[in-house]
């Protein structure tokens, strides 16, 4: 894993002296699922426009973005949706992204439902490791948590074939809900012991503004923690890597590494190095940002690699997002403040 102290001299700092290391990229904005948490089928119905594949960054302008990105200090590259698994070709992007000197590392987050038939090619592009999304194994609140979908079981296939080809981590992401799925968590969690796979759990964030997002939804990762003890003692481990948003646990009888990620209840913008890019080429500073940074009309209009990194810096210098934090400070108004959806720019 990279450290962030050795940026290049050139590479800018925000408001809060925060450098720029990690890019998540959405790649497709559609999805084979309908999380109500996400893109609630009352407005993703089957009339919803999408973006048209054109409308898309093309590989090409994704790879040209990169480039200019990591000369800015990224070394950490996501791959996310919507589904980035519907994105045809997504396999001959990985390639081009991992042949880029200065990329230490590049994930996937998937639902998994593709992921059997696509497991051994992502492989073979050179993709290192994936998280799958997984809220539940049961297959009624499983099918509730996708918006009315099976393929519980294609997920589990796919978690197997991932793990054959050595995907490796492999975790699962699961966004805990109070009365939705949190009674289902101790048993994923003994599903997935003594796998290897690492379990996730997500404070339930107040994402996007259709997902009528509630305090009390939340279940805070300490009494998650307590539950979980209950069963299987638990010891903390120390961090990865410097701005890790995941907090990490060891089962003490060996039965492996669960984490939890308590984006509600313990902030961690302080040391917050991430970016995201929107399949649309839009730039945002913030998982809750209210707008971005269009990159792909400049980029359509003849813009030069130097015009492009002058935009971007810019946009990075003036970034004082603390989203997070003032949540828990301010108290926002979660439902009156516009942001953009999840499925737009990924997790
Ligand atoms: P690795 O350590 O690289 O495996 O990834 P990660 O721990 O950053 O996890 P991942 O990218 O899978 O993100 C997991 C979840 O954490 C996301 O789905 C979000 O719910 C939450 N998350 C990730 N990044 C941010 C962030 O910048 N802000 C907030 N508030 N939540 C985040
Ligand atoms: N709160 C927390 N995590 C969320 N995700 C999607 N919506 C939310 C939310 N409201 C997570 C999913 C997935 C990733 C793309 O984002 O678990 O792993
Ligand atoms: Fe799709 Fe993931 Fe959103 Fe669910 S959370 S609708 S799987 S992008
Ligand atoms: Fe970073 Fe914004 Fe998340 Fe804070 S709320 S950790 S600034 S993306």
């Amino acid at each position: 894993m990279s450290s962030i102290l050795t940026l290049p001299a050139t590479a800018p700092r925000d408001r809060l002296h925060r450098p720029l290391h990690d890019l998540r990229i959405s790649v497709m904005d559609r999805c084979n699922f309908r999380c109500p948490y996400c893109m609630p089928r009352s407005t993703f119905h089957e009339h919803y426009q999408f973006l048209k594949p054109t409308e898309r960054l093309s590989f090409e302008e994704i790879t040209r973005l990169v480039h200019l990105f990591v000369e800015m200090g990224v070394k950490k590259l996501r791959l996310t949706g919507g589904e980035p698994l519907l994105r045809p070709n997504l396999t001959e992007l990985i390639a081009e992204l991992g042949a880029i000197d200065g990329v230490e590392d590049i994930a996937l987050t998937t639902n998994g439902v593709l992921l059997e038939k696509y497991a051994t090619e992502l492989q073979a592009s050179g993709l290192k490791r994936i998280t799958v999304s997984l809220d539940s194994l049961d297959p009624g609140v499983f099918t509730q948590m996708s918006g009315g979908f099976q393929g519980l079981e294609q997920v589990l296939t796919g978690l197997q074939a991932a793990q054959q080809v050595g995907l490796n981590p492999i975790k699962i992401n699961v966004v805990v809900q109070r009365g939705v799925n949190d009674h289902t968590l101790l048993d994923l969690l003994e599903h997935f012991r003594g796998s290897g796979i690492i379990v996730r759990c997500i404070e339930y964030m107040d994402v996007g503004n259709r997902n009528h997002w509630q305090r009390q939804h939340v279940v805070p990762s300490k009494e998650l923690l307590q539950r979980i003890q209950a069963c299987w003692p638990v010891h903390k481990l120390s961090g990865n890597y410097h701005g890790e948003v995941a907090e990490r646990y060891a089962y003490d009888d060996g039965g492996g590494e669960i984490g939890f990620i308590s984006s509600v209840t313990q902030t961690f913008c302080g040391s917050c190095t991430r970016a995201r890019l929107s399949s649309e080429g839009v730039f945002y500073t913030c998982l809750f940002a209210t707008h971005g940074l269009d990159l792909k009309i400049p980029m359509r209009s003849g813009a030069s690699d130097d015009e492009l990194r002058e935009l971007i810096r810019n946009a990075w210098e003036q970034r004082d997002d603390r989203y997070s934090e003032l949540r828990s400070v301010q108290s926002i108004n979660a439902s009156t403040t516009h942001k953009i959806e999840m499925y737009y720019i990924g997790g």
